[in-house]
């Protein structure tokens, strides 16, 4: 079957989106939608895309597409998403769903009513390590979880590898609420949240967070920035099977690019987790290595991207994994953790 693709949002990962769908035989990339035209048409040119948007309106007139993929800030998910499902497109969107867990509901909700593919990105879903840890949990390799602890590690505060935090605008927006920013909770703290439970296979039932900003600048403030956004998140999680753990991730984690890490352990056993400098690494203690404290490397088979998994999801070929409703769940933790540190970092039911 071959997909028309509608690319919404026309700015810096968008062009991974681009890449990954354009190598997809039968995928067609037929159009692309962005506010602003000088974005729209240096992507449509880049990408060979023929047509191009200035709003999801005018692209629904038009209607030439099966599926769209929604590469937009997160404040205008919702609003750009809700009328492309209400036309019955197939849709991808990028993490987090919403901007709060209501939103995230209700398209979760339309999503299911039109009966269409949704998913969202939970980029760290394509890591192999952590889906072969997901199964070996599932079939209780590991015996009953009781404990584990999971970070999100960036240093972007501390060191340029990624660009000069203090001059560039697509990082000091990250540190200011008034520029939309959750900070680095609601950065990558839905990552690190999806990462955790996802292998864990259980929902959470409690979380308490603290929150920190910290002081980078004098006054708290560069040019039209104030820095209030949160600088580093500490989480406890009590997951519904009774396991206790703590999630943590920060912008301060100095040596640390962009490392994620979950060690959990069963009864039976313990997994350790590892997307660091990139690379996938699951090693397990099992069985007699038990007795020794051994640990050895598990093989984990390649990962489809999200990209491969949506489009075989409307063709009917694969699960529509992770859907709106995980991204909708995840939000109302993300909403919980905040509500907790606005509260001194009470325990909440989640
Ligand atoms: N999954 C991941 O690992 C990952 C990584 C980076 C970014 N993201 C997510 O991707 C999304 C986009 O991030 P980005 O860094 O590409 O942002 P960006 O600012 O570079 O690009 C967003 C584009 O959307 C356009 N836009 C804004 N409002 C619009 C509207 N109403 N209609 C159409 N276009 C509109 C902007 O003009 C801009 O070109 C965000 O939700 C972000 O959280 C996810």
């Amino acid at each position: 079957m071959s997909i028309r693709l509608l690319i919404l949002g026309t700015g810096g990962m968008a062009n991974n989106h681009a890449e990954g769908f354009a190598k997809i035989p039968g995928v067609e990339l037929v159009g692309g939608v962005d506010t602003r035209p000088e974005n729209l048409t240096v992507f449509c040119e880049k990408h060979s895309i023929p047509k191009g948007f200035a709003s999801v309106a005018e692209a629904l007139d038009w209607g030439g597409f099966d599926a769209v993929t929604n590469v937009t800030p997160d404040a205008v998910h919702f609003a750009t998403t809700m009328p492309v499902l209400a036309a019955g497109k197939h849709v991808l969107c990028e993490k987090p769903l919403a901007t709060s867990a209501s939103d995230a509901r209700a398209m979760a909700e339309a999503a299911a009513r039109a009966g269409v593919v949704n998913m969202v990105n939970l980029t760290y879903r394509n890591v192999p390590a952590l889906q072969q840890a997901a199964r070996m949990v599932a079939e209780e390799a590991i015996g009953t979880v009781r404990h584990f602890e999971a970070s999100y590690l960036q240093s972007w505060l501390t060191q340029p590898a990624w660009g000069d935090w203090q001059t560039e605008a697509q990082w000091l927006w990250r540190l200011s609420s008034a520029h939309g920013s959750k900070g680095v909770l609601g950065d990558v703290g839905i990552h690190i949240l999806d990462f955790a439970t996802f292998i864990a296979g259980q929902s959470a039932q409690t979380i308490a967070c603290q929150l920190a900003t910290f002081d980078k600048a004098p006054g708290g403030r560069i040019g039209e920035y104030s820095l209030d956004a949160n600088d580093s998140a500490v989480m406890q999680v009590r997951l519904a099977g009774g396991a206790l753990g703590v999630v943590h991730t920060t912008r301060f984690a100095t040596g640390h690019l962009n490392d994620l890490r979950l060690r959990i352990y069963g009864d039976l056993g313990g997994l350790e987790v590892g997307f660091e400098g990139a690379v996938s690494r699951l090693r397990a203690c099992l069985g007699d290595n038990r007795l020794t404290g051994a640990w050895e490397d598990v093989t984990c088979p390649d990962v489809p991207t999200v990209y491969e998994r949506f489009v075989a999801a409307i063709r009917g070929e694969g699960p529509m994994e992770p859907d709106f409703a995980r991204g909708a769940v995840l939000q109302s933790l993300l909403d919980h953790a905040e509500e907790s540190a606005a509260q001194g970092g009470m325990s909440l039911s989640v």
